[in-house]
């Protein structure tokens, strides 16, 4: 707190703020009582407000009516005490607190209101502690002395943010949030028009399309800290609505919006002590991310790298193998180091492969002289045995596994079995961090059904020859912090023909672009400067810097993996007159929720 309150019947001093040099002074402070001893005739209240806590202390003899209203106060009761601030006794002083060497000795109290036993404790982080029950009681959580610092870094960490682009003459300014269906590849949230019954508005899913516009408009450097929404499936460091900082910069190459971005992730990085290497940050291509770290996120922070096989086991007699290998596939391993594994063990991690889409993980531990220990060794001769050891590097005690499948499926293989024995061999270092950027990505890649999908958004400015879709590369950039995308933007289309071009590949007619994205195939036509820009993953941001597992602990009001609020109940049902209003026929009946 910078700014002592101003005095008014409740208080003239923060709790946090009376120190010893306050001794003599008589201040009033108000808050909540977070814990009560009563010792030998006297009763100690910590007092907390936002700014901290404060040791309130009630004599029998000097406290008058107070000493009888502090024996009925209980956890959460809250209060307003007027008193004496005085330097405790040498032996009762507690250097671990800012207001330690004081205490106020009570001579007046008004207690303003009283709580309830709360349905959980607010003075003690109590571990394992039911998320549901936090979230029902959501301001009772957020008294809680972890989610408040939270709540503070998240608001200096926009702030700083807002400080740095200000400074570079970036304007904030806001986008609607009822609006047209935006193309980030999830479902959208749609919200019935009542004023144009059987029409929709969509949330947004960024600001993509109208940031595009305000270049258009000649803003040349627009940013937002941005609200958006997208109906998809809750895993890992999700949620149905979330908060970018959105930012978007005219007549610029990669390197103008990245150098400014380091410049506000430098900014947010200090601001939270946050050990991260200073920028620049280095540059990967996407591809050598994917064969290196099976990953475009990689987690850089530890080795597990995986190795290209597919010439060292060719012409084996495994069948397995070598069909793949006939059909364009590729054979992949990674030596996890001297480990032995329980045959449990090694069955376990062939979930791990079918969760990434494999079929299979082989495992081999590597013997004196170079021999492998393996189910599948006899199909291989001495010579493969060599050339895959050598360029796994592997010594005998070593463990190694394979995957042999399509490319990208094998990469997601051994990308994931790289993250899980990473976990189990607790080889990420505690307190290091790595941050990168990955570039020079694909522009489509192919969806289950065999159609081509833009990886980052049909808006990205593809490079090379649209002779042959499936080679275009983007001008896309990816920021990953300790294995985790914090931010993803690119340089962007900016002529209508381009931009056409891109909707073709996509399947996506003239007449089918014109009636979804018009407005901005029409301010193209009135001439659009090159522009580009990023956004980045502020709730993720937050819950990295402060070393939380789920970004619901960083979102003030947050929703459940199932899209709910158990706080207010959301989303419900209503009323049948309400849909009619709207136009809208319900064809199922509310679920439990
Ligand atoms: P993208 O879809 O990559 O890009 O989103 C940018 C960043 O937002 C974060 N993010 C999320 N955080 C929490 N919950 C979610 N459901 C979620 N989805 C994404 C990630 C991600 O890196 N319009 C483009 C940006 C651009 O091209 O400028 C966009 O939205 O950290
Ligand atoms: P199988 O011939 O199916 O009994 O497989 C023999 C060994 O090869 C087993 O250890 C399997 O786990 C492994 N294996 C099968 N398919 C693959 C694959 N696509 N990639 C890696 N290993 C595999």
């Amino acid at each position: 707190m910078k700014h002592a309150p101003r005095p008014n019947p409740y208080r003239d001093h923060w709790c946090g703020h009376l120190t010893a040099p306050l001794a003599g002074t008589e201040a009033r402070v108000s808050g909540w009582v977070h814990r009560r001893r009563d010792h030998g005739g006297l009763i100690f209240i910590d007092l907390r407000d936002r700014s901290g806590l404060v040791q309130l202390v009630f004599h029998p003899d000097t406290s008058g009516a107070a000493f009888a209203q502090a024996e009925q106060l209980r956890s959460e009761h809250v209060v307003s005490a007027y008193g004496e601030v005085v330097v405790r006794e040498e032996g009762n002083q507690n250097p671990n607190m800012v207001t330690g060497r004081i205490e106020l000795a009570v001579t007046r109290m008004d207690v303003l209101s009283r709580s309830e036993t709360p349905p959980f404790p607010i003075d003690e982080e109590t571990p394992g502690l039911d998320e549901t029950l936090r979230l029902k009681h959501r301001a009772l959580d957020l008294r809680r002395e972890r989610m408040q610092e939270t709540m503070v870094l998240r608001h200096r960490i926009i702030k700083a943010m807002r400080d740095v682009l200000d400074q570079q003459d970036f304007l904030e300014i806001e986008t609607p949030i009822l609006t047209r269906a935006t193309p980030e590849g999830a479902r959208d949230f749609l919200v019935p028009s009542r004023l144009q019954p059987g029409n929709w508005y969509a949330l947004p899913q960024s600001p993509q399309l109208f940031k595009q516009l305000l270049m258009m408009a000649g803003y040349e450097r627009y940013f937002q800290i941005a609200r958006c929404f997208r109906d998809e499936d809750l895993r890992g460091f999700r949620q149905p609505e979330f908060t970018q900082l959105d930012l978007e910069m005219s007549f610029v190459e990669e390197e103008d919006v990245i150098g400014v971005m380091e410049e506000v992730m430098e900014a947010v990085f200090a601001l939270g002590d946050f050990p991260a290497p200073p920028p620049p940050w280095r540059r990967m291509g996407y591809d050598e991310a994917l064969l290196r770290f099976g990953s475009d996120k990689p987690d850089t922070r530890f080795g597990l790298e995986i190795t290209e096989l597919s010439g060292a086991l060719a012409g084996s007699e495994f069948k397995v193998f070598q069909s793949v290998l006939d059909s364009g596939g590729v054979v992949r391993g990674l030596n996890a180091g001297a480990h032995e594994m329980s045959r449990k063990e090694l069955d376990g991690l062939q979930d791990v492969a079918k969760r990434a889409g494999g079929k299979a993980l082989a495992y081999a531990f590597v013997e004196e002289g170079g021999a492998w220990r393996s189910p599948i060794a006899k199909f291989f001769s001495e010579e493969q045995l060599a050339a895959a050891n050598a360029a796994l590097e592997a010594s005998p005690g070593d463990l190694l596994f394979f995957s042999s499948d399509k490319a990208a499926v094998a990469a997601n293989v051994l990308g994931s079995l790289r993250l899980e024995l990473a976990e189990r061999f607790g080889l990420v270092p505690e307190g290091e961090h790595d941050v990168l950027w990955i570039v020079d990505w694909p522009m489509f890649e192919e969806t289950d059904a065999g159609e081509l999908t833009a990886i980052h958004h049909p808006f990205t400015a593809p490079t090379g020859s649209f002779d042959e879709p499936r080679a275009l590369r983007s001008r896309a950039y990816d920021l990953v912090l300790d294995g985790t995308e914090i931010g993803g933007g690119s340089i962007r289309i900016h002529t209508p023909e381009v931009q056409q071009q891109v909707f073709d590949v996509l399947g996506l007619k003239a007449e089918e672009a014109q009636e979804r994205f018009g407005f901005l195939l029409d301010a193209m036509r009135y001439g659009a400067p090159p522009h580009g820009g990023i956004a980045m993953g502020i709730d993720r941001i937050v819950a990295i810097l402060s070393g939380r597992d789920s970004i619901r602990d960083v979102i003030a009001f947050p929703k459940t993996a199932s899209g709910g609020d158990p706080l207010t109940g959301a989303p419900a049902p209503v009323e049948a007159e309400t849909l009619r209003e709207l136009g809208v026929v319900s064809v199922v009946e509310p679920s439990a929720g």
